[in-house]
């Protein structure tokens, strides 16, 4: 009987277990967007906790598709030899290493969260901030108005993301994930309410999905046969006139047939309006009628107390992913578990039960 200590098997990645660590910006990289000390710390605590895969945080695909300056990357070489010590501390105390690639669109360019009390604003062009490239000139809230993304830098995108894959393989990476919600670049070309335009990346729901579509192959080009690509995508905009789950099961069949392994669910956050769901498992309870799609399904979202988990896995999803409930406590997962912890804990740690 499948649960969620049951490894699952995804291209010729075999995970030890369905409960992983939920990708989460840190803003904490150097100057040159390499991971820093912290991310080995912070990293190797939670690879040590039990959890069978760690989503390194999203990380951008270029310079102008962070989200702050603090952001990771791997786009350069700098960055890859830190992403390398990143990946071995992870697979070295247990875990699986695979990263989060980000474009993120018109949602680029603000402070880190700390340094405004929690709200996003722009970072003014003389401190360094740069212009968002979007589907559609139409600014993330308080942010900066983004440029209308041209053929030419639609081409220069699907490059960055080729490239960012082979350098997340070069890292020693063993599984990626493309950020495709959160009003994100590859959500704001989904939604109608993000993506007013008239050429062959916009109109209906087959127009919009068109860019997408590319963007997985782009890294599906960069990324090796037998390694496993995540998709992170809204099961809704939860905002009237937004996307529908009956549209987003539709985009889930066809990230499946472009080359996509995982449907990773969350919801909502186009805009600041949109609908913010807080009941526990609320993105989990998406995931059978995502299971249509003919794809395996993973969900964040209020996986918070051990029970969610036996409610999650199998029924509604088939591994989730843990995130705020792990940033308090490293040990969340060994601790749900609830295994003899001589077996289930690090021997060094022994001692101390
Ligand atoms: C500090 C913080 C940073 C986050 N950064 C990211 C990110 O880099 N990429 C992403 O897809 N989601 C990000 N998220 C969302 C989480 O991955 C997760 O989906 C969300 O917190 C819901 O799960 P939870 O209730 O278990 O925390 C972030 C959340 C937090 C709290």
């Amino acid at each position: 009987m499948t649960t969620p200590w049951t490894p699952i098997r995804l291209r010729d990645l075999s995970v030890p277990n369905r409960v992983w660590l939920s990708p989460m910006c840190q803003y904490s990289a150097d100057r040159d967007g390499a991971p820093t000390d912290w991310h080995l710390a912070h990293y190797g605590a939670r690879a040590a906790g039990g959890v069978g895969m760690v989503v390194v945080e999203c990380t951008g695909v270029a310079p102008d598709m962070r989200t702050t300056s603090r952001d990771l990357g791997l786009y350069t070489d700098e960055q890859v030899a830190g992403h390398r010590r990143l990946a071995d501390v992870i697979r070295s105390v247990g875990s699986i290493p695979a990263v989060q690639l980000g474009a993120a669109g018109r949602k680029s360019s603000h402070g880190v969260p700390w340094d405004n009390a929690g709200t996003r604003s722009p970072i003014p062009p003389e401190d360094g901030g740069w212009q968002p490239l979007a589907p559609s000139p139409i600014p993330f809230a308080g942010l900066a108005l983004p440029a209308e993304m041209s053929t030419k830098d639609g081409t220069r995108v699907l490059e960055d993301l080729e490239r960012s894959a082979r350098n997340a393989h070069r890292a020693g990476y063993e599984a990626l994930e493309l950020h495709g919600a959160n009003g994100y670049l590859l959500h704001e070309f989904l939604s109608p309410l993000a993506n007013h335009r008239t050429d062959a990346w916009g109109g209906d729901l087959a127009g919009r999905l068109r860019f997408p579509l590319r963007m997985i192959e782009a890294l599906r080009a960069g990324w090796p046969e037998d390694k496993p690509l995540l998709v992170r995508l809204p099961a809704a905009d939860l905002l009237e006139d937004g996307l529908t789950e009956d549209d987003m099961v539709t985009v889930a069949a066809a990230m499946g047939g472009a080359g996509a392994d995982l449907i990773d669910l969350v919801s909502g956050a186009l805009t600041p309006k949109a609908l913010r769901l807080t009941e526990p498992l609320h993105n989990a309870r998406f995931g059978p009628r995502f299971r249509a799609a003919g794809v395996p399904v993973a969900a964040s979202g209020l996986v918070s107390e051990p029970h969610h988990l036996d409610e999650a896995v199998p029924g509604l999803v088939d591994a989730v992913l843990v995130g705020r409930a792990i940033l308090r406590d490293p040990y969340w997962a060994l601790r749900a578990r609830g295994a003899d912890p001589r077996e289930s804990w690090p021997k060094q740690y022994h001692r101390a039960f």
